[in-house]
């Protein structure tokens, strides 16, 4: 019989009462504000427009005087009374107050009991108690979203009318672990899966991806009114429900294969969780199978936000309509191995099915299929939908430049009782940071920029929290947005990684160099020293996407991840199991929590630097290169789809997508159409490259002192670094157009995108490079015009 786990839901907690605050200042205030600002203007009002554009930004402007190098920072604000301390102090009390002990006590208390979407208002409370208690306001922002909690589910195998296996669907409850036992811990589950209960033949699909259905296919092998067994890896997990669906499967079960984690597994005799690093067996990833490359956020509400009575649309199309669940590898055996010397094995298909194939040493011979009309699954998947109010915690310390403002955020919400990795590692330097900041706060720093700090809920389902926050705030944050920094998981090992719009590179070298590493096997070595100091595209898979895709605000991502160079590899991170817990974390993820602090460092000071620097320390040229690369790639990617030459990596991307053979309009013309875009982005980077050299002149300025005498230079000098700062600002919206994305027109980001076929990993130029995929040169084309558009208007922004 299946689980029922309505007793295990009935002692969630609720509110009664629900606090929408408006958060962050909200739209009606900027805009009466820069109403009144440009009536003020035209009216010849000076005092006004002396105020707002001299005198307030005179916290631009060093205090004291002392000699500086250029590039360091003056003392900061003034308006309503100067900072009272330094930059180089600021610096020093973000870099001195994190400590390990309380990143241990906020991670243990985040990850004692269950907390997902919606489910934990007393952690909502907590959060917003302890920021207060640091000295940073903080109010809830509440949004009603559609969204399903676990009721029930089954798995079952029958011959004929005999049971032969029912699955647990259980983790193990560890000793060791306890929060692995919580008789209230989180069933196995999928975010945004459908009810059903379905009976029926099964098929093994490997990754499911497009091109493994495909292969199927070719082999006459039909999913219709078959369940289908997919392993995780390689592509977003939704995705491949959604091709089972589409191929009239009934259901779907997604299985963790061992052959997946690397070095660290019991075939090379490393000790399974929690006596070693490999993988527990009875542990099962949970995870949301939103169709999220679509569009994230709340389904019933794409583009707008979920507030109390707006219209909710349909919600086909944006997750899946066949019943999924998640299981383990031990639950997975007795089936995989039901299908053995059925049908092909996957010795008789390509390279791409023999990959990782790490049941072997358990006697699974990995065949396709299908069983045959007597061997049936029994797969039942009860699901709870409901809509209900998640919870965002927001904190806010106003700056003296309100129209800046910077954003930092990391989710909340997990799949289960712990998430000491995600996002709970997140979590714990989040409070950390806000901690370190109310510190300065007490000893008088006044921020020349206004600081958001967000504790989002909701992520896991998909990215609900931000995204339903950003839509909502979407005027204010457009005009006034500066950046956006985000910490999801923050460590799971020591190697450092990041993603970011290119504008905001430079300035993560710049700070990486100056945190400590917890590794000091060479005194004194910084997080750069070891860092590979790559930085990847955005993709999606976490809070920043309505940031970056949506928003056109220049974003990035930060977290510490696993060291697979060890000789028996990492250990293995049970991603969105119940052993992503407070032990685990303490016992192999992050033993001592040195890395949480390191992150807390490299995400405050990266903060700091974005909230105090006259001059917005980010970067154009960088900007323009990059883009040029990108640029570069598509045109390489051209001639290789031209030429039919792939290369491994291409072939292995292109198994998750449709294989296009017919062509529509002209690779040739398309090819021509490239030189619109060296041109377009050759004069954008003459254009940033001045820009950033002006900006960097007037940071130098900023940090000489200028008497007062010399009054006329000095309010020069505020007016122009304003004027550098507006433009730093829009550089990133200049790349939005408003049509979106062909076919997922929330996306409005030119350059980054999810990739459609892939759910997480960053696709550049999606528009054009998705055409070049399709064949559809004519579609490219088009796209090449609306991208030289952009890098125009980027470049006119600039001059
Ligand atoms: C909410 O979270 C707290 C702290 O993690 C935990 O003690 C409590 O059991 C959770 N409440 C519910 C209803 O899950
Ligand atoms: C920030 O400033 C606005 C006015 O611009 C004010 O309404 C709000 O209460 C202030 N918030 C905090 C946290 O001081
Ligand atoms: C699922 O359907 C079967 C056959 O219709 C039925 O016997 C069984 O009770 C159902 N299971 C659940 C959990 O509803
Ligand atoms: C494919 O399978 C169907 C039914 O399963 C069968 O009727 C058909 O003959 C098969 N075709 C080939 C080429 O094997
Ligand atoms: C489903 O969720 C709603 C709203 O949270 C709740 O009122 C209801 O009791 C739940 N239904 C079941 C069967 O648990
Ligand atoms: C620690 O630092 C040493 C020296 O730089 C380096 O060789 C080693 O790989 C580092 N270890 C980790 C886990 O980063
Ligand atoms: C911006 O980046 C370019 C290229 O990396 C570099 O040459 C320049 O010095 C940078 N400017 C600033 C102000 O960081
Ligand atoms: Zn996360």
């Amino acid at each position: 019989m299946g689980r029922i786990y309505d007793d295990k839901m009935a002692n969630n907690e609720r509110t009664p009462l629900i606090t929408t605050v408006a958060v962050a200042p909200p739209r009606q205030r900027y805009s009466h504000n820069v109403t009144r600002r440009f009536c003020t203007v035209a009216l010849g009002s000076t005092m006004v427009a002396v105020m707002i554009f001299f005198i307030i930004p005179m916290a631009l402007l060093p205090v004291h005087h002392r000699h500086r190098r250029p590039h360091d920072h003056p003392s900061v604000p003034i308006p309503g009374g100067r900072s009272a301390i330094s930059f180089d102090e600021l610096k020093t009390i973000l870099l001195e107050t994190p400590k390990e002990e309380k990143a241990q006590e906020w991670s243990k208390y985040y990850t004692s009991g269950p907390h997902l979407a919606g489910q934990n208002y007393s952690q909502v409370v907590w959060t917003q108690e302890k920021w207060e208690e640091f000295g940073v306001k903080a109010t809830v922002a509440a949004y009603d979203t559609y969204i399903n909690y676990p009721l029930g589910h089954r798995l079952a195998m029958y011959d004929g009318t005999k049971l032969k296996f029912e699955a647990s669907l259980e983790e193990d409850v560890l000793e060791e672990d306890p929060t692995t036992g919580l008789t209230n811990r989180v069933p196995t589950f999928h975010g945004y899966s459908a009810s059903g209960n379905v009976t029926a033949p099964f098929v093994y699909v490997n990754y499911g991806t497009y091109q493994d259905y495909e292969d199927l296919i070719a082999k006459n092998i039909s999913l219709k009114g078959k369940i289908a067994i997919a392993r995780y890896g390689g592509i977003f997990r939704g995705l491949k429900i959604k091709r089972a669906q589409e191929l009239g499967a009934v259901g779907c079960i997604l299985y963790s294969d061992p052959g997946d984690d690397g070095k660290a597994t019991e075939e090379n005799g490393v000790e399974l969780y929690p006596e070693g690093i490999a993988r527990n067996p009875s542990s099962v990833q949970r995870g949301s199978t939103q169709f999220l490359s679509v569009a994230p956020g709340d389904p019933t509400t794409p583009g707008y936000p979920s507030l109390p009575g707006v219209p909710r649309e349909p919600v086909e199309g944006a997750i899946p309509s066949i019943p999924s669940i998640p299981i383990s590898y031990v639950d997975a055996l007795p089936i995989l191995k039901a299908l053995n010397g059925i049908g092909p094995s996957a010795k008789d298909l390509n390279k791409y099915w023999q990959r990782n194939t790490g049941l072997g040493y358990k006697g699974v011979e990995y065949n396709i299929g299908p069983s045959p009309d007597n061997i049936v699954l029994n797969l039942v998947n009860e699901q709870n939908y409901t809509t209900t109010p998640l919870w965002n915690v927001i904190g806010v310390i106003n700056g003296t430049l309100a129209d800046e403002v910077i954003v930092i955020g990391n989710h909340r919400d997990a799949w289960i009782a712990g998430g000491a990795g995600d996002p709970n590692s997140g979590s714990a330097c989040l409070n950390e940071v806000v901690r370190s900041f109310g510190e300065a706060l007490a000893k008088g720093w006044k921020p020349l920029r206004t600081l958001v700090f967000a504790s989002w809920d909701g992520e896991e389902y998909g990215l609900i929290g931000s995204t339903e926050w950003v839509e909502q705030y979407i005027p204010w944050l457009a005009h006034a947005n500066v950046a956006y920094v985000n910490v999801d998981v923050a460590t799971t090992g020591p190697i450092f990684g990041a993603s970011a719009s290119p504008l905001m590179n430079k300035l993560l070298y710049e700070v990486a160099g100056q945190v400590q590493s917890p590794n000091q096997t060479v005194p004194g070595q910084t997080i750069l020293d070891l860092w590979d100091k790559s930085i990847s595209t955005m993709g999606s898979g976490s809070d920043f996407t309505a940031f970056q895709d949506f928003a056109g605000v220049p974003s990035i991502d930060l977290g510490f991840g696993p060291d697979d160079s060890a000789p028996h590899g990492a250990p293995v991170y049970h991603y969105h199991s119940n052993y992503d817990s407070y032990h685990w974390m303490n016992t192999y993820g992050d033993p001592g929590f040195h890395y949480h602090i390191a992150m807390t460092k490299i995400w405050s000071l990266y903060t700091a630097k974005l909230v105090e620097a006259p001059v917005i320390p980010l970067n154009a040229t960088d900007y323009a290169i990059a883009l040029k690369g990108y640029i570069a790639n598509v045109e390489d990617k051209l001639d290789a789809s031209i030429a039919g030459i792939y290369s491994e990596n291409d072939q292995l991307e292109a198994r998750a997508r449709p294989m296009v053979i017919e062509t529509k309009g002209s690779p040739s013309k398309l090819k021509h159409g490239f030189s619109k875009l060296h041109k377009a982005v050759a004069r954008l980077t003459t254009a940033s490259i001045a820009h950033d050299a002006w900006a960097a002149d007037l940071a130098a300025q900023a940090g000489d002192n200028i008497p007062w005498w010399r009054w006329f230079s000095k309010l020069r000098l505020i007016y122009n670094i304003r004027k550098v700062n507006s433009k730093y600002k829009y550089i990133e919206r200049q790349f939005l157009y408003k049509e979106g994305l062909d076919g997922r027109s929330w996306f409005k980001h030119v350059v980054f995108a999810p990739g459609l076929w892939t759910g997480y990993a960053g696709a550049v130029f999606p528009g054009l490079v998705e055409s070049i995929d399709d064949k559809d040169f004519g579609n490219a084309l088009k796209w090449v015009d609306i991208i030289e558009d952009c890098l125009v208007k980027a470049r006119k922004s600039l001059e």
